[in-house]
């Protein structure tokens, strides 16, 4: 059986998803101002589809993309975590790092605390190589998360093969971090 794997930071918990996140899950996702950088909001149905494919895939191997919840107040925020991307891309095979907040919980760094404990876990715990993230261009503000998490920009975008050529969304940038960058930004020494 795998060991599940949960994170606290000193504000949030990451932890396998509960019946009771559906609903918040589905209002964020049909948050035009969240999905501006999708191709269109979920439906009901898409988003448990997708909270219920997080929880097995946590389930199955122990971590994934988590849900995160305050820990003042147990209130659920969105989802940060790692991910194993289904399409083909430039940095396949990868693990990913990925976030979703509600709106009114942006700018608050709750995705940088969250994401920072994903990370810990995917290189100290996983022991992964490497974590990379991507967006569409446009998303500035995921873009500049990655960034503050210490990732470095591959020189090309690419287009992202899930998408149509052409779609406004298609071009997307890619962002890197390797198990020994980690180490070094974090302060370990060998
Ligand atoms: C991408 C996303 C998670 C980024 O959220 P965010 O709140 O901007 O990111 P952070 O948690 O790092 O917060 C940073 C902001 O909080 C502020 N902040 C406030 N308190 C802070 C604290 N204690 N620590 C760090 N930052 C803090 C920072 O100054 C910064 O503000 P700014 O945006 O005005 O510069 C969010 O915009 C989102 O969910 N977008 C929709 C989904 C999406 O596009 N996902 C990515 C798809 S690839």
């Amino acid at each position: 059986m795998q060991e599940m794997i949960e994170l606290t930071t000193p504000r949030l918990l990451l932890r396998q998803w509960r019946d009771n996140d559906l609903a918040p899950f589905a209002a964020l996702n049909a948050d035009p101002r969240v999905m501006a950088f999708f191709p269109s909001p979920l439906t009901r149905e898409a988003s448990d589809a997708m909270a219920r494919r997080c929880s097995s895939l946590i389930a199955e191997r122990g971590w994934g993309l988590w849900a995160v919840t305050l820990r003042e107040n147990n209130a659920f925020i969105g989802m940060t975590g790692l991910h194993r991307p289904d399409a083909q891309l430039p940095c396949s095979p990868c693990v990913e790092i990925g976030w979703r907040l509600a709106f009114d919980y942006w700018g608050q760094g709750y995705a940088q605390e969250a994401a920072h404990a994903a990370l810990q876990a995917g290189f100290m715990r996983l022991q992964l190589p490497e974590i990379v993230s991507f967006t569409a261009l446009p998303n500035v503000r995921s873009s500049a998360l990655m960034a503050r998490l210490g990732m470095r920009r591959d020189a090309d975008p690419f287009e992202h093969p899930a998408l149509p050529p052409g779609h406004r969304l298609r071009a997307h940038c890619l962002y890197r971090l390797t198990r020994a960058e980690w180490l070094h930004r974090e302060g370990y020494t060998a």
